[in-house]
């Protein structure tokens, strides 16, 4: 059983990052916390592939580096977040899900939120490399609600049907074993120095184990986030 949380009026989760490599459960654990919390999942993914679909120019600069797994130009992904962040539902906070990705994103959005009425807090998710292969082959969504099933380790009731509204599962473009290497190296390259960057921010970061059952981790991230909004400077 997880530990009750206060509710949204006693609680201000305030500005959130998940920070971790392709496949960690940012997306799994994030849409949790959204519901959790009453507050947004904002993912950069979700965003550029929305973008995509509907044809806008952002989309169509974006899909050739996102099928090779290469990062989209930072100036075009903070103007996307700086446009998703003016809405209203961020009041009493979100998490950011896969964004900042550069050091030039996290210093953008420390810019950003210089009036926030709380400081952001990232926390890391952890899990070693030789298990993100099969998280990232073994991925299923449903393109209707998108909910994310792994055919290995959160499989469907029906194989490849969506258990909240019964649409047929889709596999992301970039979920192929080729693709995978480059978003690590992607990762490797730019994004391990953002982990570094918010961990030298001391009381505001916290890393933690991913490798476990997802209401497992779900439950560590819940605790740590309370913890770190109870520090004094938080
Ligand atoms: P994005 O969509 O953000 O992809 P990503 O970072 O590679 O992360 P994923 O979505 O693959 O993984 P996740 O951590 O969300 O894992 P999930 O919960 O789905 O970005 C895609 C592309 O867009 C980038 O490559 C880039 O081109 C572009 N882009 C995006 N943001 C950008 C930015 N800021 N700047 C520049 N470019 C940007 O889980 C994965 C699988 O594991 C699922 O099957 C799930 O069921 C399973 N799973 C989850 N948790 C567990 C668990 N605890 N145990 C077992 N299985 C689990
Ligand atoms: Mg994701």
């Amino acid at each position: 059983m997880s530990s009750p949380l206060p509710n949204a009026t006693d609680f201000l989760p305030g500005p959130v990052l998940l920070l971790g490599a392709p496949g960690v459960g940012k997306g799994t654990q994030a849409k949790l916390l959204m519901e959790e919390f009453n507050i947004p999942q904002i993912s950069t993914g979700d965003l550029l592939r929305g973008n995509r679909e509907q044809r806008t120019t952002l989309g169509m600069m974006a899909e050739e580096l996102m099928t090779k797994g290469l990062l989209v130009p930072d100036d075009l992904v903070n103007e996307m977040v700086s446009e998703r962040l003016a809405l209203p539902d961020t009041e009493h906070g979100y998490i950011l899900d896969g964004f900042p990705r550069t050091l030039n994103q996290a210093e953008w959005l420390d810019t950003k939120l210089v009036a926030y009425m709380l400081p952001v807090v990232a926390i890391n998710i952890a899990v070693p490399e030789k298990v993100l292969l099969e998280r990232i082959t073994g991925r299923r969504m449903c393109p209707v609600c998108g909910t994310i099933y792994n055919i290995y380790t959160q499989p469907p009731k029906s194989e490849c049907i969506c258990d909240a509204d019964a649409t047929k599962l889709v596999q992301r473009a970039d979920d192929t074993e080729e693709v995978f290497h480059e978003r690590m190296n992607s990762f490797r390259q730019k994004t391990s120095a953002v982990i570094e960057y918010y961990r030298s921010h001391g009381n505001r970061f916290a890393e933690v184990d991913g490798d476990r059952p997802v209401h497992e981790v779900t439950k560590s991230i819940r605790a740590t986030l309370l913890k770190l909004r109870h520090h004094p400077e938080n």
